[in-house]
């Protein structure tokens, strides 16, 4: 058995304001998707990777991945779709197509680009998981920040209760959103990729997914909760602070002190 893994790079990134899609990002001379291929294959557990990209940027990211050093697997570059969920649907389809029925995948990764950093020991500890029996397996963080929900600012909650100061009278900034409550933060993670499946169960997981007939603004944020919608239980591993996303210029700015302190 082998275990495969999707790595998505089909986003925009819109919020990076490059005017080119994230993934060809450049990290201390590597691209970010050159970056989270070369660390799926330094874990020595992956044995093929399909890319997703954009349409218009097939060749880009084809060429983003040549340049990478060691990429010691089998990868592609296939199109992705109008959403992330969408993405790793085409990506698991490549994989289909590609499977030997001699050597069937045991395992399957769902990885961001948008996550360069994540460590080879991270990629080893989801395979581990999954082979030791956990159907689905998310790196997961503690919440740090106390987490608050929000709603519209009431009429009544704007009048502010006689400050002393003077200072909050009358309306509040039309920007203000009004607390509505503070989140026991004990229970929480925040979840990262790679996130590692049995194969026939992610297979199922997106099948599902795909009958809810989601859009573009219902399509699932990540692949595990695909499977907690099938009622299979998803696991938690120790996840990195590494791992982090990529999203904005700050984002990258870290990445890039992280990247270059490090030994890998
Ligand atoms: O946009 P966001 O950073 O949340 O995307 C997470 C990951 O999903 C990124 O690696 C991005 O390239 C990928 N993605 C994709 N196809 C889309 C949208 C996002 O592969 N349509």
């Amino acid at each position: 058995p082998s275990a495969v893994a999707v790595l998505t790079a089909a986003g925009s990134g819109a919020r990076l304001g490059l005017g080119y899609p994230k993934a060809l990002a450049q990290l201390a001379a590597c691209s970010l998707v050159g970056h989270a291929a070369s660390r799926l294959c330094a874990s020595g557990e992956i044995t093929q990777i399909v890319v997703t990209a954009p349409r218009e940027h097939l060749e880009a990211v084809t060429h983003a991945l040549d340049e990478t050093p060691g990429l010691t697997v089998p990868w592609r570059v296939v199109e992705g779709g109008p959403s992330r969920q969408a993405s790793v649907a085409a990506g698991l389809a490549a994989l289909v197509e590609t499977m030997s029925p001699s050597v069937p995948y045991d395992v399957v990764l769902v990885h961001d680009a948008a996550r360069p950093l994540a460590s080879p020991d991270l990629v080893r500890r989801v395979v581990a998981a999954v082979r030791a029996g956990a159907g689905a397996v998310v790196p997961g963080l503690s919440v740090t920040d106390t987490v608050k929900t929000v709603g519209p600012v009431s009429p009544s909650g704007a009048e502010g209760e006689g400050d002393s100061t003077g200072s909050v009278t009358g309306s509040p900034e039309p920007s203000l959103e009004q607390v509505t409550g503070t989140v026991d933060r004990t229970p929480l993670r925040a979840v990262q990729t790679p996130q590692g499946f049995r194969w026939d169960l992610l297979l199922r997981a997106h099948a599902a997914g795909h009958d809810r007939a989601h859009d573009e603004a219902t399509a699932a944020t990540d692949d595990s909760s695909l499977v907690e919608a099938l009622g299979e239980p998803v696991f938690v591993v120790a996840g990195e602070a590494g791992a982090l996303k990529i999203t904005t210029t700050h984002d990258l700015a870290v990445a890039q002190v992280l990247v270059s302190s490090s030994a890998d």
